[in-house]
């Protein structure tokens, strides 16, 4: 008899016809225990078949065909064999509508599992790199701005632009000059009533550098000038004020120095700063209104730690710095003022734009050529049409991480 194949193509039962072999009827218990056999392997297969693979249905399906030619040998004369068969032929067909239910789900079974896995793997790397960062900005340093608290002229000079500073790094109380936007010569005060004073003594040390720096983004830090090289779109110089010598250089990634840092900052292409964390480098990222790019440089290697894209634009830009890990950037309006702090970039995450009060500065006529904090004093050094102001800040805790 013919064992109805139900779920299975009649086409198929029909066709495998013309193939069959006389009935070889001594060899129908046999073929049942085989087909059984071979059919259990595959069920379990099956089950396991979550991630089925074209090969395992084409097996399967090649199977299923030859089960249906060996069925349809079989003499089904004895009672047992019939319900056996019976049995094997609703296995089959069970099988057969599951092979075909994984086949329509297989595509979009592989697009899920490899979407999950690389959401998966996604959220890993950014887990690891969480806490890569978090490891980098472990200082023990958890203060945010509050506010500018007040201004205070130290000194006046004529040139627009320029930077002055400390040593942001160490103890030192020598205080450096850098007049001009692209210059060579470096003055070194003994103190700040020496900077204050001028030309009383103690006389300033007049420090020639080998290369001239460009714009006013240099930093003093523990012992070293940092400065940007001016015969280069980005290379930043490493200068030994001790030894008075270049103690190495660097080549700030990221398209760094291809463009101004700040709108209405004419000359400085890469600013460098120091907080809490370290040493610093901000550039303009690509575009005409270029996001700012914030690097953290191992100052002992000048190797790069760790790049981020703010979402702080160098459009209407001024100035910016970092305190205790938080980029804080200042604005003006059409380079008038007043000089309003509009964007801050945390790269922990911790401080959230509505913690912030309103961060503006006392009124100046003209933009900053520089802004940058020293972590060790805790003020802002600022150059401002030529006079060389402190910022003395308030601060108060960040939320805990
Ligand atoms: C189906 O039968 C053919 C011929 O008997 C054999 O070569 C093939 O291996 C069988 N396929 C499976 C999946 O059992
Ligand atoms: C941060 O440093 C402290 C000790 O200085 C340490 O106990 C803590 O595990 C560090 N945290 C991370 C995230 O590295
Ligand atoms: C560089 O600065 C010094 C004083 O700091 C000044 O005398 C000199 O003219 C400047 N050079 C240029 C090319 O601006």
């Amino acid at each position: 008899m013919m064992v109805a194949l139900p779920g299975t193509s009649a086409v198929l039962v029909l066709s495998l016809a013309a193939f069959l072999p006389p009935p070889q009827r001594a060899q129908d218990p046999a073929m049942v225990h085989y087909i059984y056999q071979r059919f259990q392997v595959l069920e379990q297969g099956l089950e396991k078949c979550t991630q089925a693979t074209r090969a395992y249905i084409q097996d399967f399906r090649e199977f299923s065909k030859n089960i249906s030619i060996m069925l349809g040998r079989c003499q089904m004369d004895t009672s047992d064999y019939k319900s056996a068969v019976n049995n094997l032929a609703m296995r089959v067909e069970r099988a057969q509508r599951e092979i075909d239910y994984l086949e329509y789900l297989r595509e979009s079974d592989i697009c899920i599992e490899s979407e999950e896995k690389t959401l998966a793997e996604k959220l890993l790397q950014e887990a690891e790199e969480d806490q890569k960062v978090r490891t980098l900005l472990n200082a023990s340093c958890n203060n945010m701005l509050m506010g500018i608290k007040s201004l205070k002229i130290v000194k006046k000079t004529m040139d627009t632009d320029g930077s002055w500073m400390k040593d942001a790094g160490s103890e030192s109380a020598k205080v450096y000059l850098l007049i001009g936007s692209r210059n060579n010569t470096v003055w070194e005060f003994a103190n700040l009533r020496a900077f204050m004073e001028d030309s009383t003594k103690p006389a300033p040390r007049k420090l020639i550098l080998p290369l001239s720096w460009k714009g006013s983004g240099q930093v003093v830090y523990k012992g070293f000038l940092f400065f940007h090289n001016q015969a280069t779109s980005n290379e930043i110089i490493k200068y030994n004020l001790q030894k008075r010598t270049v103690e190495d250089r660097m080549l700030l990634p990221g398209g760094a120095g291809r463009a101004l840092v700040y709108q209405h900052s004419l000359s400085t292409y890469i600013d460098l700063a120091v907080d809490e964390h370290g040493l610093w480098a901000i550039h303009s990222g690509p575009g005409i209104q270029g996001h700012l790019v914030l690097t953290k440089i191992e100052p002992g290697t000048l190797g790069v730690e760790h790049s981020w894209d703010t979402p702080c634009r160098s459009q209407d830009a001024e100035a910016s710095f970092l305190l205790c890990g938080v980029l804080y950037v200042v604005y003006s309006s059409g380079g008038q003022g007043p000089h309003r702090i509009t964007c801050t970039y945390d790269p922990l995450g911790t401080i959230r734009e509505e913690d912030l009060p309103n961060l503006i500065f006392p009124r100046r006529p003209r933009t900053h050529s520089m802004i940058h904090y020293n972590p060790r004093d805790k003020q802002l050094y600022a150059w401002n049409e030529g006079n060389q102001i402190i910022y003395k800040l308030q601060t108060k805790r960040k939320l805990p991480l």
